[in-house]
């Protein structure tokens, strides 16, 4: 477990739905592991100067994925150590995903419906949750996006508790994988 920091090559990216926590646990996680944090939504806000849900409405999806994969390819090339947290469509879009694989620690934050749903129901700053059930919605989009989120280095899955324990399963989650692999 001692000096994960040390171990690692590249950065770790945590994928996963919207409301499982990727912001707050990847903060977190780099404050433990000794590196920077980067969220992408807000990479997306300084670049774009819109939020993503005002990119969403708009400009439509399309054009947020399209801005979203270049950006996740800007902070992927600037080849820093660092925590990235990724808005929840980013690992779905195949070519983003072929990247982040290739060259960073993907890990998948996975987390039961119920639970993001009642997350998501504290703050409306997703577009897609604004129309319709945000429960049904969450429980589509889980089911449509779980072969892409499997793909992921890591699972890590993380309940109602507090985020400190997320972040030391994916300590150990990371220690077994950087031994797996040396
Ligand atoms: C999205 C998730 C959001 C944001 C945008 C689209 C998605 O990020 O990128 O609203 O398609 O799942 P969070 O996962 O950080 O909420």
């Amino acid at each position: 477990m001692i000096e994960i920091g040390k171990r690692l090559d590249r950065p770790i990216v945590l994928v996963g739905l919207m409301g499982v926590g990727k912001s707050t646990v990847g903060r977190r996680l780099a404050r433990r592991l000794g590196l920077s944090f980067v969220d992408s939504d807000a990479a997306i806000e300084d670049a774009a100067g819109l939020s993503p849900a005002e990119v969403f409405e708009r400009y439509g999806e399309s054009d947020f994925r399209d801005g979203e994969r270049r950006l996740v390819a800007r902070l992927v090339d600037e080849g820093n150590l660092r925590v990235i947290a990724t808005g929840g469509g980013a690992f779905v879009d195949p070519r983003t995903r072929e990247l982040l694989n290739a060259r960073a620690i993907t890990i998948w934050l996975d987390a039961p419906v119920e639970i993001l749903a009642e997350r998501t129901s504290r703050r409306d700053t997703r577009a897609q949750l604004r129309n319709g059930d945000p429960k049904s919605t969450l429980e589509r989009l889980a089911s449509e996006r779980r072969t892409a989120y499997e793909q992921a280095h890591i699972h890590v899955k993380s309940g109602a508790g507090a985020h400190k324990d997320v972040v030391e399963a994916i300590l150990r989650a990371l220690d077994d994988y950087l031994t797996g692999e040396a």
